[in-house]
């Protein structure tokens, strides 16, 4: 079998030309322009590259893009202190704080002072409980991408799932996000015992563990759809670098029946999610009813 490659880029480009068409109409019948403030600490040159390509596309879908840098030095009470000025600032409804953070920084501290209803990340532990327990919440942006991707392959009420990796950010929502779907959901984790004959078990495998290609294709179920998460730097012998998922994708590809390619996959996907949801807080921070985007 070939796997069908799931186009994260197209389907997040659809997504996000939804997105400016409700920003749109928001700013046209309600003076409402949707904003998002990003908060860069240090000079992370990874993370200053997307935090680049996010300005770039909130702007493309009309909406106001607000960028804080602070030096790597800069101080938990002085991040804290940006903080409560953004929580405070009418023109801004989403806001972002790049991760990771110096390490003299706690980043449960900075999460627990966003206001929930600008947590356009999902971490904040309101948002994080709204999730586990059913009530509409802002849902982290890479579990969000994962199901949207998922989806575009078939329903997956009944499916059996498997999730590797339990960060907050990604594997724990992912699998509340599934559970919600209705799938059969099993999280698996460093300790998981033979998690090759755990993830051969699963209709969707989606892998979120930061290991390159550590997924093989023996992990793999014939048929099955594979999200993979995993953005990883290698080196090559010639001193360049490429990325790859967690995934070994050619080996993976040759058994799955759908896959996410690294890059161009959840990547993409992830960024358009979060333009969606700084839509959705916008529209819930000024009352009015937060839009159906797409069916998450
Ligand atoms: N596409 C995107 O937009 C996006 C967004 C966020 C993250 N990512 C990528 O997704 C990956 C995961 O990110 P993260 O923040 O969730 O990472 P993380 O916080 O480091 O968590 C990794 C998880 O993988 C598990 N794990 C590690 N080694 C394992 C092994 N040998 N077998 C089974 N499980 C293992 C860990 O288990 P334990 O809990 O037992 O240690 C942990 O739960 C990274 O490559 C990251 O770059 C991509």
């Amino acid at each position: 079998m070939t796997a069908r490659i799931i186009d994260g880029k197209a389907i997040a480009a659809g997504l996000r030309e939804k997105v400016a068409g409700h920003a749109r109409r928001l700013t046209e019948r309600h003076g409402i322009v949707p904003g998002l403030a990003v908060v860069l600490v240090g000079d992370h040159p990874a993370s200053a590259v997307y935090v680049r390509s996010k300005a770039a596309q909130t702007e493309a879908a009309g909406m106001r893009s607000f960028r804080h840098q602070m030096p790597a030095d800069a101080t938990q009470a002085e991040l804290l202190a940006l903080i409560a000025r953004l929580n405070g600032d009418p023109a801004v409804h989403g806001i972002l704080v790049q991760l990771p953070l110096p390490p003299h920084i706690d980043p449960h501290a900075v999460i627990a002072a966003l206001d929930p209803m600008k947590d356009v990340d999902g971490f904040h532990p309101i948002n994080a409980g709204r999730l586990a327990t059913g009530l509409p919440a802002l849902v982290p942006c890479t579990p969000l991408a994962c199901v949207i991707l998922a989806k575009t392959v078939r329903p997956l009420a009944g499916l059996a799932a498997v999730v590797v990796g339990r960060s907050n950010i990604v594997g724990k929502p992912l699998a509340q996000l599934l559970l919600a779907e209705n799938a059969t959901v099993t999280i698996a984790h460093s300790k998981t015992r033979d998690l090759p004959a755990v993830c051969r078990g699963a209709d969707l495998l989606c892998a979120a563990i930061g290991r390159p290609e550590f997924v093989r294709g023996d992990f793999i179920k014939p048929g099955a759809t594979v999200i993979d998460v995993g953005i990883n730097r290698v080196a090559l012998a010639d001193g360049k670098h490429r990325l790859v998922g967690d995934v070994a994708f050619a080996e993976a590809s040759a058994v799955a029946g759908a896959i996410t390619p690294v890059p161009g996959g959840v990547g993409p996907m992830t960024l358009a999610c979060l333009l969606a949801n700084t839509l959705r807080a916008a529209s819930a921070i000024a009352g009015l009813p937060v839009p159906v985007i797409s069916d998450q």
